[in-house]
C-alpha cells in the first residue's frame, strides 16, 4: 500500500505543496492511497497529465471516482445514488452525453463573442473602480474588486439577476470548502438548483434576451436540464476568475518588477495573463479521472476502475515544458499551461476569464500606481481549505 496521500498543505503562499515538486523529479506519476483506501494515482508531470485528460478511455463521472482528499466522507451510498451528476451539468459527464451540451454552449463563449463583451467588461470594471476609490482605504480587495467583477459579468452574460446574488455566493463558497459535509453540499446545491429553477421557469414564461433565454427559447434542453447548464456556468463563472483577480494581484504587489510590466506596457498583459494563470494555477485539487479500460501512461499500466489525480500546480511547474518555472515571469511563453485543463473538458469558459484578467489588471493597477498590501504579508489569510485556491480577502491601501 501506497503511503502517499495528496499533499495539499502549502509551504509558500504562491508554489504549490513543495512534496510535490519531490516526487515529479523522481517520476510523472505515482501510486496513491485515496481517502477510501483505494490504490490510485497522482499525476506530476506535464506529459503524462495531457495524455491523461486526452484520453476518451478515462471518465469523469463522479460515481466512478475514489475520494482523493479525506472530505465528504459523511457521503453514504444512498446520498451518492440519489445525487448523481445533476442533468445538464456536462462537466461531470462522459461522451457522447457530453458533447450534446458542449456543442450547444460553444458557439458562445468563442474569441469573437467575448471581443464583444469587452466595452460592457471595461464598464463594470471602472465602476467598480471608481466605487473602490470613493469608499475610502482600506480596502478588501476580493470584496470591491476580484468577486464582483466576474459575479457581474457572468450574471449578466447567463441573465441571472445580480441582486439575487445572495442565493448563490454563499452556497458557492460552501460548495467549493474541501471542509464542507457532504450532507452540508448537497443541501447547497438544492437551494442554487431550485433558485435556478424558478429562474428558468420564469424565462419560459417570458423570454428574455440573454444566454438562458436562448437556450429556453431553442427547445434543445428540458427544464431539469438547464438548470443543471446554468448552475455549472454560474458556479465555475465566477468563483474560479475571482480567485485570478485576487491571488494575481497579490502575486504581482509582492514582485514589483513584474507589477510595473503589467501596468506599463500593454504588449505584456496578454502573456502575463497567461503567466499568472500557469504560476498561481487556482486549481488546488484535481482534476480527477477514472479508468474505464487498463490504460498505459508513461509506462505505468492505469488499471480499470482505478482513479487518478492530475496536479495542475505540480504540472504547470514541470521544468522540462517551463525551466524556471518557479518564478513569475509575466514575459515568459506560458501558454501552454493546463490550467484550464485539456482535451474534452477544456474550460468552457476560458475566454471570457481572459479578457476579465486582461482588462482587470491593467484597470487596477493604473487607477491605484500605488496600490499596496495594508497588512503584512503573512496576515493575508489564504484559501488552504478550498477547491479553488487564491485568498479568502485581500487588504489593500494606496
Ligand atoms: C481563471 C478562471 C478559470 C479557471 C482556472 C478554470 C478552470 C477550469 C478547468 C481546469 C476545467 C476542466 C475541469 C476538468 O477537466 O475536470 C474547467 C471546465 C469548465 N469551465 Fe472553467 N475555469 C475558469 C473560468 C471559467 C469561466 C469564467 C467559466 C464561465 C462560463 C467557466 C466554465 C467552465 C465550464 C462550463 C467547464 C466544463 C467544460 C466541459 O466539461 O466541457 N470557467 N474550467
Amino acid at each position: 500500500m501506497s503511503e502517499l496521500t495528496y499533499p495539499l498543505a502549502r509551504q509558500r503562499p504562491f508554489d504549490p505543496p513543495d512534496e510535490l515538486a519531490e516526487l515529479r523529479q523522481q517520476a510523472p506519476i505515482h501510486r496513491m492511497t485515496y481517502a477510501d483506501g483505494h490504490q490510485g494515482w497522482l499525476v506530476t508531470g506535464y506529459a503524462a497529465a495531457r495524455a491523461v485528460l486526452a484520453d476518451p478511455r478515462f471518465s469523469n463521472r463522479p460515481e466512478r471516482m475514489h475520494p482523493p482528499i479525506p472530505a465528504r466522507l459523511d457521503l453514504t451510498k444512498e446520498m451518492r445514488e440519489q445525487f448523481r451528476v445533476p442533468p445538464g451539468f456536462f462537466l461531470r459527464m462522459d461522451a457522447p452525453e457530453h458533447t450534446r451540451f458542449r456543442k450547444l454552449l460553444t458557439g458562445q463563449f468563442t474569441v469573437r463573442r467575448m471581443k464583444q463583451l469587452e466595452p460592457r467588461i471595461e464598464e463594470i470594471t471602472g465602476a467598480c473602480l471608481d466605487r473602490m476609490a470613493a469608499s475610502g482605504k482600506p480596502v478588501d480587495l476580493v470584496q470591491a474588486f476580484a468577486l464582483p467583477i466576474p459575479s457581474l459579468v457572468i450574471c449578466e452574460l447567463l441573465g441571472v439577476p445580480y441582486e439575487d446574488r445572495d442565493q448563490f455566493q454563499n452556497d458557492t463558497k460552501v460548495l467549493v470548502n474541501l471542509e464542507t459535509k457532504a450532507v452540508d453540499a448537497i443541501a447547497a446545491m438544492q437551494r442554487v438548483s431550485a433558485y435556478l429553477y424558478g429562474l428558468i421557469q420564469r424565462k419560459r414564461a417570458k423570454p428574455d434576451d440573454d444566454l438562458l433565454g436562448g437556450l429556453v427559447e431553442s427547445g434543445e434542453l428540458n427544464d431539469e436540464e438547464l438548470t443543471g447548464v446554468a448552475f455549472l456556468l454560474l458556479v465555475a463563472g465566477h468563483e474560479t476568475t475571482a480567485n485570478m483577480l485576487g491571488l494575481g494581484t497579490y502575486a504581482l504587489l509582492t514582485n514589483p518588477d513584474q507589477l510595473a510590466l503589467m501596468r506599463d506596457d500593454p504588449s505584456t498583459v496578454d502573456n502575463g495573463v497567461e503567466e499568472l494563470l500557469r504560476y498561481l494555477t487556482i486549481i488546488h485539487l484535481g482534476p480527477v479521472r477514472n479508468a474505464l479500460a487498463d490504460v498505459e501512461i508513461e509506462g505505468r499500466l492505469i488499471k480499470e476502475g482505478e482513479t487518478v489525480t492530475i496536479s495542475l500546480g505540480a504540472v504547470n511547474r514541470d521544468p522540462e515544458r517551463f525551466p524556471g518555472g518557479d518564478h513569475l515571469d509575466v514575459t515568459r511563453p506560458a501558454g501552454s499551461h493546463l490550467t484550464f485543463g485539456h482535451g474534452i473538458h477544456q474550460c468552457l469558459g476560458q475566454q471570457l476569464a481572459r479578457v476579465e484578467m486582461r482588462i482587470g489588471y491593467p484597470a487596477l493597477l493604473r487607477r491605484f500606481p500605488g496600490l499596496r498590501l495594508a497588512v503584512p504579508p503573512e496576515e493575508v489569510p489564504m484559501r488552504s481549505d478550498m477547491s479553488i485556491y487564491g485568498v479568502h480577502s485581500l487588504p489593500v491601501t494606496w
